[in-house]
Formats: structure tokens, sequence, C-alpha cells
């Protein structure tokens, strides 16, 4: 069953079941100082004059259709996240693992909150979403990657689903061997993928929307339990490949049903 619940999440998430979701993925505002918006328009080729031209002579009728903004401006983050994660905790499993997406921003601030409300000992990964992608400024270096922090609720018992990971190419193939090079490898921590393509088919017109290979990587590796899994080594996990989830992105925070 898929629920997408437009509404604070502070006000929803206490009327959520308990104990329903093996992964919880967090992508809150990360503080710009901007009101986030996203200008659309919809163009439409017309035999009249139209307001602009194109190719060929061809001209085009240009709507400017209703954009979605958000406010991104935060006196105290921390304040603002914090309770909100606090919240989800009771909808999350025993072996259920948390994700927050954030940047340089906030994030730094956010990891010494969540040690404090989680433990230390529940954090497993800083992971790096690396893009090359936009403007590059000329007195710093260009700011081209968001982080993922991991906690597992218990770091004993959560979901690593090592057969499920994609495969990524060896940057020198040759010199692995035709077999690994044909099988690739899995990725590090640090996850090279673009951002949503401006005309892409995935993109939904949202502000700071998120790729799906991103979101579809976390629930492919951390919501389906394939076999018990240990901390020892993920490849004592017998390969039998759960059944994928489905991604559900473009909602402040998604939560995937136990299966
Ligand atoms: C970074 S965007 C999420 C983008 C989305 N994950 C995607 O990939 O398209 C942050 C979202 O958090 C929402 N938001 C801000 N405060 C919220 C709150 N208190 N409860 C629920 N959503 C909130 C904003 O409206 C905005 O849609």
């Amino acid at each position: 069953m898929k629920r997408i619940v437009l509404g604070d999440n502070a006000a929803v998430l206490p009327t959520l079941p308990r104990r329903f979701a093996r992964l919880v993925y967090v992508d809150p505002p990360f503080n710009t100082g901007k009101v986030q918006a996203r200008k659309r328009i919809r163009v439409q080729a017309t035999a009249g004059q139209g307001t602009r031209g194109g190719f060929a002579g061809r001209r085009y009728e240009v709507e400017k259709v209703a954009s979605s903004t958000y406010a991104d401006d935060f006196d105290d983050y921390v304040g603002f996240l914090l309770p909100r994660i606090e919240a989800a905790l009771r909808c999350m499993t025993k072996d259920a693992s948390l994700f927050v997406h954030l940047d340089y921003r906030e994030v730094h601030y956010v990891k010494v909150a969540l040690d404090r409300l989680l433990g230390r000992d529940k954090f497993v990964n800083e992971i790096v979403w690396a893009y090359d992608y936009g403007g590059r400024p000329k007195k710093r270096w260009p700011a081209k990657h968001d982080t993922l922090l991991w906690y597992a609720l218990d770091p004993e018992n959560y979901v690593f689903d090592f057969a499920a990971i994609d495969r990524i190419p060896y940057m020198a193939p040759t010199l692995v061997g035709a077999e690994k090079a044909a099988r690739g490898k899995t990725p590090t921590d640090v996850w090279w993928h673009t951002i949503v393509p401006t005309n892409g088919h995935e993109r939904t017109g949202y502000p700071t929307q998120k790729p799906l290979g991103v979101l579809e990587r976390l629930i492919k590796v951390h919501s389906a339990r394939a076999a018990p899994c240990s901390t020892s080594s993920p490849a004592a996990a017998p390969r039998a490949r759960p059944p994928r989830a489905t991604a559900a992105a473009s909602c402040s925070s998604t939560t995937t049903p136990t299966r």
C-alpha cells in the first residue's frame, strides 16, 4: 500500500501506525535562506503570432504554469528538524534505518544532534552524493555534493542487502580481468549521480527534487529483508534477491512499510 500524506509531518507522524517502517528517508529543506521555487512554463505551437519564435520561423505561445514553492529559512534549524525525526522513531521497526539528506549548511549540526538523540553507536555511514552540474563560483570550490547520514536503530540488526546493490563500472577495467570488469563493482560511500535532468522524464517540476536513482538504491538495499543481516559480513547473506521496492519520491519524508 502506498500513501502520500500532505501535511506538516510534526502533526502527521503521531497519527501513523507504530513500527511499520523499515526505511525512513528524510529530505528536509536545507536552510538556504531562500524561498525555494521552480518556475514552470508550458510552450504551445501556434499558427498565430505567439509570444516566442522557434526553429524554422515557428511561433509558440508560452504560458506560465503555477510553480511550487516552500520557505527554506530557519533560525533554529536543529530545533525544527530533530523533533520531527524523533516523532518518526515510533513508526520505525526495530531493524529500521534512518537516512537524513542534507548539504554542507546544516549536516554537521544535525549529525551531532542525531548522535545525541540516537546514540553515536547507531551511526553507520556518511554517504556523499556527488553531482557535477551547474555554475562554478570563482572564489571557492563549487559545492557539488549532498550528504546522507545513515543511522541503524539496532547496529546488530539492520538491512543491508548486498546482493541488491547496483554495480558501477571499474575505473580501469583492463586491470581487473574480463569477468570482474563485466560484473562491475559495488559503489563506495561516495555516489556519483547526476541531478534530475532539466527535461528528464522523472522531473516533477518540484524545487530541489532528488533523483530516483539515489532513492531507488536506498530502497533496494535497505528496505526489504532478504535474510537475517548481521554486522559480520554482508557477503555471508544468501544471494536470494527480495522483491524490489518501488520508489516513492517527492514527499519530504518517505516511509516504506515492512514486508
Ligand atoms: C528538499 S524538499 C523535498 C524534495 C523531495 N524529496 C523531492 O525529491 O522532490 C523539502 C520539502 O520539505 C517540505 N517541508 C518543509 N517543512 C515541512 C514540514 N514541517 N512537514 C512536511 N514537509 C515539510 C517542503 O515543502 C519541501 O517540499
